[in-house]
């Protein structure tokens, strides 16, 4: 099979400097969910992809998409590209694709701006051009039938029941406008009749364009059969092309990924507030409160528990950890029992091992906490590795950058360190130290020792400056009296 993806529309109503089929829905740009789609349906075809507008950034894109995912890529895959320069229609799109077709396979066209279709709606359309033992192979049409039809291309039946054609919005007369069962834009095509058809299709319409859609009435001239079916969902063949459908599918696409997670065993406090941008992948007895936000590949363990309004980007949470509202935590990894938050920052590399606690305020960047180690107050720790049960106190900070160069602090098991200490890196705490509060850390600390530097505390008589306003105020409120 040949599939063909079109995305070389500049999508002027969604008033945007990025190509449409970049915008994002559920985290990922459109052509991405459009491109996984024909890779699970047929991992061995490689899908072409007609770009035009914006193309720099839609191959760059596609390379970008390519590499990352060659593991799972077969190696005979590759995307492959073709240049629409001028954007004269659908039917012009395919016709720059057609070199690259093999003519001896049935072509699957999809569009990068409708991006829910599900794999099972097109491997049924797919079946249905192969057609059944003794039929001919036909032009397959996903069409489908609507509430409210407007902007779609409409499907035109003749008494028999039998499609015709298909006719534009703009094209159409009001009646025609009426018709509920529209074009969904995605087609099985026999590919030995393309070249013909395709050359053959005009521009004579509202939009002075060269339709795909032509192509039906053509089919039909030339005696091929044409069937139809319909998605199993109507919200897989919605077609985005301003921003408030984008909006609209994008509650869609989040409802979806939440009803998913319900049924695989998840707890949503509100499966209408929870947006998931990338993949989430659950334990069992996972429990997600309100308006929380995960980006990217994030895995929660079994018996997570995630407090109300964070948000996760890449990062792996351990069993049993729980998370408390308002934090947020970006490549990091958590180890099983751990407690995080409320309002922790864990930024990238941030390595917790078990029954590590970070509390408020605590921001952990590029640093790996050993095992039942506490920071649980106000603190800094970047590019550190701490060991195991040390408690790091309220106001603590890595003072880890020069202004030029990133410095490392160690701080080694069962240290202690009191409140409002700075840890002057390069430095190192020796396994059992202590360091008093307030310390200014810039030589390494021994081991089982105190270790603190502080000005000497010294108390002198004071009498404290009264505010001249103040004093009148006091006087005349009592004279009042
Ligand atoms: C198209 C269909 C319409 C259908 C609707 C479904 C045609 C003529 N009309 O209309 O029947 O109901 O989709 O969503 O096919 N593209 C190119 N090159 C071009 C023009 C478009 O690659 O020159 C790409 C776009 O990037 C987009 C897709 O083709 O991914 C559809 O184009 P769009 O302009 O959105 O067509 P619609 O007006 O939605
Ligand atoms: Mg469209």
């Amino acid at each position: 099979m040949n599939i063909v993806i079109l995305a070389a529309g500049q999508g002027q109503r969604m008033r945007s400097a990025l190509p449409k089929v970049m915008q994002r829905l559920a985290g990922k740009p459109m052509l991405q969910h459009v491109l996984e789609t024909a890779l699970s349906i047929s991992p061995k075809t490689a899908p072409l992809v007609v770009i035009g507008h914006g193309a720099p950034l839609v191959s760059q894109f596609l390379m970008t998409f390519a590499e990352q995912n060659k593991a799972t890529l077969k190696l005979a895959t590759k995307i492959d590209t073709v240049l629409q320069a001028k954007q004269n229609g659908t039917g012009h799109a395919l016709l720059q694709a057609l070199p690259k077709l093999n003519p001896a396979v049935p072509t699957l066209v999809l569009y990068g701006d409708v991006p829910l279709i599900s794999p099972s709606t097109l491997k049924r359309l797919i079946q249905l051009a192969d057609g059944v033992a003794g039929q001919d192979s036909a032009l397959a049409l996903l069409t489908q039938d609507m509430v409210d039809p407007q902007g779609y291309g409409r499907i035109m039946r003749n008494s028999a029941g039998e499609v015709t054609a298909i006719v534009e919005e703009k094209d159409a007369t009001r009646q025609q406008r009426t018709i509920q069962e529209i074009n969904t834009g995605m087609m099985v095509l026999p590919s030995q009749h393309l070249k013909h058809w395709l050359k053959a299709l005009k521009a004579s319409n509202a939009q002075g364009e060269y339709y795909l859609t032509d192509v039906i009435a053509m089919a039909v001239k030339d005696g091929v059969p044409i069937r139809t079916t319909q998605a199993t969902n109507v919200w897989e063949t919605l077609g985005v092309n301003d921003r408030a459908q984008l909006a609209a599918l994008e509650r869609i696409a989040q409802q979806e990924i939440a009803s998913n997670l319900l049924s695989n065993g998840v707890s949503l406090a509100d499966p209408t507030r929870l947006d998931v941008r990338g993949k989430l992948t659950c334990g069992q007895d996972v429990f997600i409160d309100i308006g929380c936000v995960f980006e990217g590949d994030v895995s929660l363990a079994t018996g997570v528990q995630v407090g109300p309004n964070c948000v996760l980007r890449n990062t792996q949470v351990g069993k049993r950890v729980i998370i408390q509202a308002f934090s947020h935590l970006d490549g990091a990894i958590i180890s099983d029992d751990c407690s995080i938050g409320p309002y922790a920052r864990l930024r990238p590399g941030a390595n917790l091992a078990n029954d590590v606690h970070i509390g408020n305020f605590v921001e952990v960047k590029n640093s790996q906490l050993g095992a039942h180690s506490k920071a649980n107050h106000l603190a800094y720790v970047g590019d550190a590795t701490v060991g195991k049960r040390v408690n790091i106190g309220a106001g603590t900070i890595t003072c880890n950058y020069d202004g030029v160069s990133k410095h490392q602090t160690i701080i080694e098991d069962d240290v202690f360190i009191g409140s409002d200490t700075q840890l002057v890196a390069p430095v190192k705490v020796g396994r059992g130290a202590t360091l008093g509060a307030g310390t200014t850390l810039t030589k390494d600390a021994p081991a089982n020792q105190l270790t603190v530097s502080r000005t000497k505390q010294v108390s002198v008589p004071w009498q404290r400056p009264e505010k001249k306003v103040l004093a009148k105020k006091k006087l005349s409120s009592k004279g009042k009296k």
